[in-house]
């Protein structure tokens, strides 16, 4: 904290309001008090708003840094796994070796579902979109706990983040194999968190698990580099849902809903559509035009971000990964990542770009790795919810461990004052 002053000085008042300091990054101005003073603040978009204080997650949008608990993103997708990670990101420090093997024991103990959850998925339309069936079976998940649900009980937290970190890849893959009409795979205790997902999602009854480890090394890391982002819009949602005293469960169902748009994680799916409407490198300048032009609403989907300036880190790790796998196997040349190539060079060097300061994000090279895996388009932003999932649930447990209040802003009311009711008759 600090001893900072901020004053405000409206309708001849002069308000003091104190100034806080975080350990890193941009002081904010505490202007709790204000509502006693008759104002609110006004902040669409919280473009300009800390609604929290967290010490999980740091961005640096101007220089492009991430931090996990102080530890750069760049060091651990290079030496870390995400298993490792969300360990990381919920106790706050890396394991030691017995805490890590123990946390893959319990995380894999953990895989399998209620059986219940078949006949759940049942229900489903065969063409239901995943994120979909998603948002139904993790809000389903608290149907089937009640023996962890009492949120002040850190034990009750514990087991809960556990199961939703564990069962999520399980879920996700079960959004996939009733979406094709093929069997539920069960987890096999023998894999590590990235193959099991894939076999869960690529395997069948008929045949031994066979899982290509340069794949398994790709989709975990994806994974872990969408496994916390700070205070974004679905996260953000996962905070205000459990401000409430709602159950974890509730509240991550909530951040998937809110991971959805295309705006925000459903970018990735929107980019792959993207790529395929460009369909070759001769069309990059035309759709690059219509991104500029103020009356299309076409958008570069995979570019631009709130936070990041500069680049988004997750993106340079993101596309080494994606030459990689590509090379491994054999799709150096795959025409969507020519495309994507030249699409992020032509907009580097476009001043319209520059100047609103535009660059990839992670989702523009995750979704051309998640095809080179067989994932389809469809399931990317599923994907994006099993990694994020570890963050969201970091978050609610880090709020409702502290002291919280229920979220609930106020607005600027510009509708009608009173007036009074008029007779059908008079109208
Ligand atoms: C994620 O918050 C997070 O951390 C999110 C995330 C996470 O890990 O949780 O990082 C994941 O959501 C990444 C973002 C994925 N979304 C996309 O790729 C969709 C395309 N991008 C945009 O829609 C946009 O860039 C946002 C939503 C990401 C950010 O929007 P902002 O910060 O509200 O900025 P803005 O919309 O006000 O844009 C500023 C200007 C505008 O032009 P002007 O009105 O100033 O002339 O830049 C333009 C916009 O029109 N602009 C774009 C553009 N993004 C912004 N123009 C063309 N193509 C784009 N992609």
């Amino acid at each position: 904290m600090s001893d900072k002053k901020a004053q405000l000085t409206v309708d001849g008042k002069t308000i003091d309001l104190p100034v806080l300091s975080g350990n890193t990054g941009p002081d904010v101005i505490d202007v709790r008090s204000l509502v006693a003073q008759g104002y609110f603040t006004y902040d669409p978009g919280f473009m300009s708003t800390a609604s929290c204080e967290s010490a999980i997650t740091y961005i640096d949008g101007e220089n492009g840094v991430l931090l996990h608990r102080g530890y750069p993103i760049e060091q651990l997708a290079e030496k870390s796994d995400f298993l490792e990670l969300c360990f990381l990101l919920l106790n706050g420090e890396l394991p030691n070796a017995e805490e890590k093997t123990k946390f893959e024991n319990d995380v894999t103990m953990h895989t399998m579902v209620n059986e219940a959850m078949v006949r759940l998925f049942r229900g489903f339309h065969h063409d239901a979109h995943p994120m979909a069936m998603m948002c139904g079976a993790v809000g389903a998940l608290s149907a089937f706990y009640h023996d962890s649900l009492d949120i002040t009980d850190p034990e009750h937290r514990e087991i809960s983040a556990l199961r939703l970190i564990a069962k999520i890849p399980t879920i996700a893959a079960m959004c996939y194999k009733h979406h094709i009409g093929q069997p539920f795979m069960y987890p096999n205790n023998k894999l590590s968190f990235a193959e099991n997902f894939l076999h869960m999602m690529f395997g069948t009854p008929c045949d031994e698990p066979n899982v290509n480890p340069v794949l398994a090394r790709a989709m975990d890391k994806i994974f872990l580099l969408h496994a916390d982002h700070e205070q974004n819009a679905s996260t953000s949602t996962v905070r205000l849902a459990g401000s409430s005293g709602a159950n974890p469960f509730a509240c991550i169902a909530s951040g998937i809903t809110a991971l959805w748009g295309p705006a925000h994680g459903g970018a990735n799916e929107a980019v792959l559509t993207m790529l395929a409407e460009i369909g070759s490198v001769e069309n990059i300048d035309t759709f690059v035009a219509k991104a500029k032009d103020k009356n299309d609403p076409f958008r570069l989907m995979g570019f631009g971000h709130r936070v990041y300036k500069n680049f988004d880190p997750r993106a340079k790790v993101m596309k080494v990964a994606c030459d990689e796998v590509l090379a491994e196997l054999g799709l150096e040349n795959d025409p969507l990542l020519a495309i994507a190539k030249r699409l992020e060079q032509i907009a580097l060097e476009d001043e319209y770009f520059i100047q609103r300061k535009l660059y990839p994000n992670v989702d523009f090279y995750s979704g051309i790795i998640m095809k080179a895996i067989g994932i389809p388009t469809d399931m990317f932003t599923v994907i994006f919810a099993t990694g994020r999932t570890v963050g969201w649930i970091a978050h609610w447990a880090e709020m409702i461990s502290g002291s919280y209040k229920i979220g609930r802003p106020r607005q600027l009311y510009t509708g009608y004052t009173p007036r009074d009711y008029q007779p059908v008759e008079e109208r």
